[in-house]
């Protein structure tokens, strides 16, 4: 048996076939609100059951709960707003139970929204219960200071959905997912999350987690990053690589998942892993800051932050490891828990500094990557170089 989706139901508020039709013929004569590429994954995921059990952009009651006590308003563990700004021009425009055409950065309709919300919201309150931090260098906090303080809530259905483009081979709505997860009989499945390519100490993890269960979800972020991440579409080719030389194809799947990071750590990570238990994994993986950027978060602050919750209200196992690196004297992986060596015995390299290196075309040691991986990112960095 697969995980149970979060809050029990799978929601699904997309509007396939003829009813499609109607709606997109409806919304064309709606009030409508233009949504940048991240809210749209947002919308999508929504839809899809990704956030489950999310019907829509969180309202006043949901949103403040979920800012203070990582409850939706009903109780139901959720640790991140998802939510919907609009400016305070487009905003006035509309009325508590208006309906609202959604359109992508295209211009295309892509959902239908029924306003039931519209509040004004403290940004910096947010910033400092979702973030721990004020700061705008964070990246998560300077996209909220950025977009307007008025948001607005209420249940979305979807009309179309994106292309998907490069990804359309490796994308997979959670009802699907959890039928391939049945159909090979997995009862045990590990989620896995990356925003970066898989380096050694990720597949270190990874399969001392398969170890244990049936299945891995190999599930990377390929919505919006901050810049100085790796491209999804340079890093899609590295996946492609390391899973075909390196894993057991009957025990993985590999799926994208569309949204875009917070970099929210650790209430990031629990959200994280509701989303992979709507998937259908039982089972979550969370290293080493976890969803971090630069000094902000702990290392283990992500792993920590499971201990307020009970496990039956997050239905899914957070599998915790500890920083993994390659050690010379055990010519192995190994983490602090398994190698007695001392840290110059370690490779270890910040995602900063590999990133640095495949940029100029280095290639770090065999120890901490793939070479099959560095020769598709550095390839992939050098022609998008070329085609800029
Ligand atoms: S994340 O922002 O998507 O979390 P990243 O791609 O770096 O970033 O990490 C993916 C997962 O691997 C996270 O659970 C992270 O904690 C874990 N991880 C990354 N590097 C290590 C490492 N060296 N040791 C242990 N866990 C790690």
């Amino acid at each position: 048996m697969v995980a149970s989706p979060h809050g029990g139901v799978l929601i699904d508020r997309l509007c396939r076939g003829q009813e499609g039709e109607e709606w997109l013929k409806k919304a064309e004569s709606l009030p409508s609100w233009t949504l940048d590429k991240r809210l749209l994954s947002d919308v999508e995921c929504i839809a899809t059951g990704v956030y489950s059990p999310l019907q829509g952009f969180l309202g006043e009651e949901d949103y403040l709960s979920v800012r203070d006590q990582m409850r939706l308003a009903d109780g139901t563990v959720w640790s991140l707003p998802v939510t919907l700004p609009v400016e305070e021009n487009e905003a006035r425009r509309v009325r508590e139970g208006d309906q609202v055409a959604l359109r992508g950065p295209d211009g295309r309709v892509y959902a239908l929204m029924e306003v039931t919300s519209l509040f004004r919201v403290d940004q910096q309150r947010e910033a400092e219960a979702v973030f721990g931090t004020p700061d705008s260098n964070h990246p998560g906090v300077a996209r909220l200071f950025e977009a307007s303080s008025i948001y607005a809530g209420g249940p979305i259905w979807m009309i179309r959905l994106p292309d998907h483009g490069l990804f359309s081979g490796e994308w997979m709505e959670p009802a699907q997912t959890r039928r391939i997860f049945a159909e090979r009989g997995w009862k045990r499945v590990v989620g896995f999350q990356t925003r970066n390519p898989v380096h050694r100490a990720h597949e270190y993890i990874q399969k001392s987690a398969l170890e244990t269960v049936d299945g891995l979800f190999f599930n990377p972020l390929v919505g919006e990053t901050k810049k100085d991440d790796i491209p999804a579409e340079i890093r899609l080719e590295s996946y492609r690589t390391i899973l075909n030389h390196y894993y057991p194809q009957e025990r993985v799947l590999f799926g994208v998942y569309p949204a875009a990071m917070r970099y929210a750590g650790p209430r990031e990570a629990v959200f994280h892993a509701l989303v992979r238990k709507n998937y259908g994994c039982t089972h979550f993986i969370v290293g080493r800051d976890h969803a971090g950027v630069g000094d902000y978060y702990g290392t283990y602050d992500a792993q920590q932050i499971f201990s307020r919750f009970k496990e039956e209200e997050l239905g899914i196992t957070p599998l915790f490891f500890e920083h993994s690196f390659y050690c010379r004297s055990c010519q192995g992986m190994a983490s602090k828990k398994t190698c007695p060596h001392p840290p110059q015995d370690h490779v270890t390299l910040s995602g900063t500094r590999v990133r640095e290196m495949l940029k100029k075309g280095m290639t770090p040691p065999p120890e901490f990557s793939r070479p099959e991986v560095i020769r598709v990112l550095i390839q992939g960095l050098q022609e998008s170089k070329i085609s800029r």
